[in-house]
């Protein structure tokens, strides 16, 4: 049986609709966090006009998904320091882009020039380093599930090797994100560059608030992809503060 033209149409673009849709998944629209639940993505994590982080009280990961394939991250960590283990640096990430999700693989892909990396070593350095961060990542696998002792919405991320991330839990739904266009179009941020060094020596606020002095780093696949920024906390840890201001045009970036 041949089927009319029009009624061709009408199914081929109902079955497009039916697979854009597929492709994201309500379960994970929302704001999710880390038990800390004090680094949160959204205005209160980063402020882009004045292009600088505000410190949260409490280390911790924040991720929001929307129903139409964006995300943001917030990252703060602390990170130990074997030479002086009552003085950990401090770490804090952020970028936002598009998701998709394949055959139940999560893959982020930032918008490049907006995400930003601050590594703080008060013990070491009077000054943090500021910088650009760009790092797509692939979760293996995704899971959400009602938490039966919190009784709340719980998100388990599993790495691009299958290893667990912290569970998050659901802290807002609709999310809570900064506008999920680009922010920081990269003519304005390669003219910033010419400007002043300045923005490289952003102090990190540290009026005796939390990192815990514990805390062991962990292995986590944004890491060991990422050289650039192994470079930099070698860099860092190894104390070679001469250099640090020559690192980022010879790195390549731009801030
Ligand atoms: C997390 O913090 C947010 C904002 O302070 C609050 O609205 C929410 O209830 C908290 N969630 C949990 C599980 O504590
Ligand atoms: C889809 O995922 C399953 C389970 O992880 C895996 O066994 C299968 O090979 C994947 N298929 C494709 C086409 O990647
Ligand atoms: C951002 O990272 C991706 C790979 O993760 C790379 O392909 C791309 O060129 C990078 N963009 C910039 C502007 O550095």
């Amino acid at each position: 049986m041949r089927l009319p033209s029009a009624y061709a149409l009408t199914a081929s673009l109902a079955f497009a609709t039916l697979a854009v849709a597929d492709s994201y998944d309500s379960d994970l629209v929302g704001t999710w966090s880390t038990k800390s639940n004090k680094t949160l993505t959204g205005p209160g994590f980063y402020n882009p006009v004045a292009d600088e982080f505000i410190e949260p009280s409490r280390t911790g990961i924040s991720y929001s998904f929307t129903s139409d394939g964006y995300y943001e991250e917030a990252y703060y960590r602390a990170i130990a320091n074997p030479q002086n283990p009552a003085c950990p640096s401090g770490i804090m990430q952020w970028q936002h882009g598009t998701y998709t999700i394949d055959n139940g693989s999560l893959l982020l892909t930032p918008f490049a020039v907006d995400g930003r990396q601050l590594l703080s070593s008060p013990c070491e350095y009077d000054n943090s380093i500021y910088t650009r961060y760009n790092q797509s990542e692939t979760f293996k696998s995704y899971e959400v599930l009602t938490d039966a002792y919190h009784n709340i919405q719980r998100l388990n991320l599993f790495e691009f090797d299958g290893s667990p991330m912290n569970p998050m839990y659901l802290v807002y739904s609709p999310p809570e994100m900064l506008p999920t266009s680009t922010l920081n179009p990269t003519t304005s941020a390669t003219a910033g560059a010419t400007s002043t060094s300045s923005s490289k020596k952003r102090n990190m606020k540290r009026d005796g608030r939390e990192v815990p002095l514990n805390f062991k780093m962990q292995k986590k696949g944004m890491d060991t992809m990422n050289p650039d920024r192994w470079w930099w906390i070698g860099l860092t840890l190894t104390g070679v503060g001469g250099l640090l201001y020559f690192g980022p045009r010879r790195m390549g970036l731009s801030i």
